[in-house]
């Protein structure tokens, strides 16, 4: 895929995206990545729920997905076959698989090796590092899409240590240090914040612009991100 920019909240079902405020600007370039989520079930009752997700989808973002992926990999046996047959019938672009556990990470590796996906989700910022050494090798040697997800630990980075602090870095928030964090990991080829505010989704597009960090800058965040993660942001 080889895009690096923020995209909107995956939506399941028949929800309106999050960020609207994105097609105003420039929305029509968005890659869409959204999911099956099919916690629980398994087999025709999983594929049954799946498929409605997935009709709904469609129906939403006017025939045709981007990314679709199987949410924490839940009965991901029932939904790649049907998947595969979407894929192939140009209704959906890439396959993917997403964790939302760094210990279970490793789940995704036989998938991988089997040419089954073409995106990935892990976890991925300063204090959720895991995936750097467990996946992102193999995602690169296989050339597979990497979305970040998670890249404020949900928020546990934030605030963050205070402005004055992050001079040198080219950058004007400590959200943006951190989503640049994440990008400038040359395998990472998108991150996705969650926001419910307008102007975080603007600033969050902004800051995939380039320039990246250099392992330099990018280890200096990643100390900041260890001594003020859920800290009050004064210092
Ligand atoms: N298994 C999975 O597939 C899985 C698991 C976890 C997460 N995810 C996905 O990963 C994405 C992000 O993960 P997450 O929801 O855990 O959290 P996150 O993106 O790490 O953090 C979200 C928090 O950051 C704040 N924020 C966002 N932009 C900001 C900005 N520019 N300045 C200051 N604060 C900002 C948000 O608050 P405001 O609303 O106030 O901006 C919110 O409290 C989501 O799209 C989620 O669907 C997927």
């Amino acid at each position: 895929m080889g895009s690096d920019s923020s995209t909107p909240r995956p939506c399941t079902g028949g929800q309106r995206p999050s960020s609207a405020a994105l097609w105003d600007h420039g929305g029509e370039e968005a890659i869409v990545g959204t999911k099956v989520w099919t916690y629980g079930l398994a087999g025709e009752q999983a594929v049954f729920e799946g498929r409605f997700q997935f009709e709904a989808q469609l129906a939403h973002y006017g025939g045709f997905i981007d990314v679709m992926q199987v949410h924490n990999l839940a009965a991901y046996q029932d939904h790649l076959p049907w998947l595969e047959e979407e894929r192939n019938a140009g209704r959906i672009g890439w396959i993917g698989g997403t964790h939302y556990r760094t210990d279970a990470l490793t789940a995704l590796v036989p998938l991988m090796d089997a040419g089954r996906l073409d995106v990935i989700g892990v976890p991925y910022n300063p204090l959720e590092a895991e995936a750097a050494d467990m996946i992102l090798p193999l995602a690169e040697e296989q050339d597979i899409g990497v979305i970040a997800m998670r890249p404020f630990a949900e928020g546990e980075l934030l605030p963050g240590p205070d402005i004055k602090r992050l001079d040198g870095l080219g950058v004007e928030t400590w959200a943006e240090a951190l989503l640049k964090w994440t990008l400038s990991d040359g395998r990472i080829h998108v991150v996705i914040p969650a926001t419910r505010q307008e102007p975080h989704l603007l600033a969050n597009v902004q800051a995939a612009q380039p320039p990246r960090f250099d392992p330099d800058q990018r280890a200096f965040v990643g100390r900041l991100a260890a001594k003020y993660a859920g800290a009050s942001g004064v210092g």
